[in-house]
């Protein structure tokens, strides 16, 4: 089954801000939303046009706030409803749509809900949570974690991440008898989750934000086959589809071809996707693999292609979301020369999928190494420093010591200050890659991908067809390389403001590629 996407989806171009660590107004050192307002020309100025906020609802801040204790309300450390809707205000008049973080597997421990559910007294919210019927009786080697000895509540509740994040009923398609705290989907407590979670969603919809991003997607598909065949996101496609045609959902899934089907719009590359850890992931960082397509040594995109074409193949009328990296995961900065990060970013800009820029990834942001865990941020914490506007104060007027993360003590280059204006800096580079992404239509993620060599370190596509294709070659590591250029292609040309280190020889027949190279042929 095909499902179409909103038209603004395919020339989409995404920007994921940490609002904790944007850019701080009212000086607490946390980032806030009058914060970001105050950074909507910086926004446009780079040319992207679709924000991921990270949530922003009041929490305890057990994990950064996906411990969400009140969904309809925004956290006071971020401002009111009211800076919100200036922020959606402000953003819809420069063309820039603005998608929440929805978090529907889990809450807080402290939710209200949660309180009543570990009640012993039997109540409407006793079926919330996925408890178990006895504080002893916790299922093994399932792959569930369960919190045992919370409350007074005779049971064991199931937890979707931390302990602190207990798992919201969504029910599965056939009960396993031997699991007692298995319901069915029309069980009324969990007809009772799934329209909270639907009013929820509406609230935020109604009050103008364009979509969410969703927080641990599958964790509300029950596991096993026919993974519940995706029927709460079945049944909220059909919500958007009649109330919000507009609007759209992009899950944190992981696996396309699975999320795609269900009527999701977009799903992202995760790095529990070996395609994405081919591209990005270096040994030592989560699931890395030997050598990735972006590092020295190089990578082979046969095993890039191997993973990535079933998904690109089996999308159903949505998006595979392609990103930099996200605040789980090692800055894709870190460790890589800014040569390899252009590289890298004309890739993901070159890609028929939906680009998906961490804040700060445009001007080669590194991890903060040897960081203390903060909001159960542990090595995660080193990618959620505050956004380098440049060596001095722009993220806050409060002296650093209050800053939410402390900064990069020596950023050099890799500030925006140092790089906007530059001709060749990367920020520069991005922002002439997001403007032929959106102007071009061989960028256009309808138009054909052709990969005209499927195997080596070296990345080399046609994207649309006929006079207007573009071709595109990058080649991230640091050994020289010479390709063989087709003939059919004889007339095209690299375009000197996207390249960088290609030169042609033998009248044209042989293509000399310098170590973290990369170019696009018009
Ligand atoms: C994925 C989020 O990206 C991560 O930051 C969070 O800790 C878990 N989901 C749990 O919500």
């Amino acid at each position: 089954m095909e499902f179409p996407h909103p038209t603004w989806l395919d020339r989409a171009i995404g920007y994921q801000i940490y609002p904790q660590s944007f850019q701080d107004r009212n000086g607490d050192g946390i980032g806030d939303l009058l914060g970001i307002l105050s950074r909507v020309d910086y926004l446009v100025d780079l040319g992207v046009d679709l924000i991921w906020l990270s949530p922003i609802y009041d929490s305890p801040f057990l994990d950064a706030g996906y411990d969400v204790r009140d969904f309809k309300k925004v956290a006071p450390r971020y401002g009111s409803m009211e800076d919100l809707d200036r922020l959606i205000e402000a953003l819809h008049a420069r063309e820039i749509r603005l998608m929440l973080d929805l978090v529907p597997g889990h809450t807080s421990i402290d939710h209200p809900w949660f309180l009543e559910s570990s009640k012993n007294e039997p109540n409407p919210y006793t079926n919330r949570y996925v408890w178990t019927h006895s504080m002893y009786e916790v299922p093994t080697g399932t792959g569930e974690g369960f919190l045992q000895g919370y409350g007074e509540r005779e049971g064991a509740v199931a937890i979707n991440f931390f302990w602190s994040q207990p798992k919201l009923n969504y029910g599965v398609l056939q009960p396993d008898p031997t699991k007692s705290w298995e319901l069915p989907f029309d069980h009324p407590d969990v007809r009772a989750v799934w329209e909270e979670m639907f009013d929820i969603i509406r609230f935020w919809l109604d009050r103008g934000v364009d979509g969410f991003r969703i927080d641990s997607a599958k964790s509300i598909c029950p596991d096993r086959p026919p993974l519940g065949e995706g029927r709460f996101y079945r049944e909220l496609r059909g919500i958007f589809d009649r109330e919000y045609p507009e609007a759209a959902l992009l899950t944190e899934w992981g696996w396309p071809s699975d999320a795609l089907k269900t009527g999701i719009h977009a799903d992202f590359l995760l790095h529990n996707n070996l395609a994405f850890n081919e591209l990005f992931s270096l040994p030592g960082w989560e699931n890395g693999v030997p050598a990735p397509i972006f590092s020295d040594q190089g990578g082979d995109v046969a095993r890039f292609y191997q993973h990535y074409l079933p998904h690109h193949e089996d999308r159903h009328g949505g998006l595979i979301c392609l990103m930099t990296g996200n605040h789980d995961y090692m800055r894709c900065g870190t460790n890589r020369s800014i040569s390899q990060l252009k590289g890298l970013f004309t890739f993901l800009l070159t890609m028929p999928a939906l680009p998906m820029i961490y804040y700060g990834d445009e001007v080669g942001m590194p991890n903060v190494m040897g960081l203390k865990s903060k909001e159960g941020g542990f090595r995660r914490t080193g990618c959620r420093t505050p956004m380098q506007w440049d060596d001095k104060d722009g993220f806050s007027e409060t002296p650093r010591t209050d800053w939410y993360l402390p900064p990069h003590e020596v950023p050099g280059e890799r500030t925006v200050a140092a790089q906007v204006g530059h001709d060749d800096s990367l920020r520069t580079l991005v922002q002439k890659l997001i403007h032929l992404r959106k102007s071009h239509p061989a960028l256009d993620p309808e138009a054909p991908w052709i990969p005209l060599m499927e195997e080596g370190p070296t990345l080399f596509y046609q994207r649309g067809e006929g006079e207007k294709a573009l071709v595109i070659v990058i080649h991230p590591c640091q050994t020289e390389r010479i390709i063989e250029w087709p003939l059919a292609l004889s007339r095209k040309k690299p375009d000197l403001q996207l390249s960088q280190g290609v030169s042609f020889r033998k009248s044209g027949s042989e293509l000399h590629l310098a170590p973290e190279s990369f170019a696009i042929f018009i």
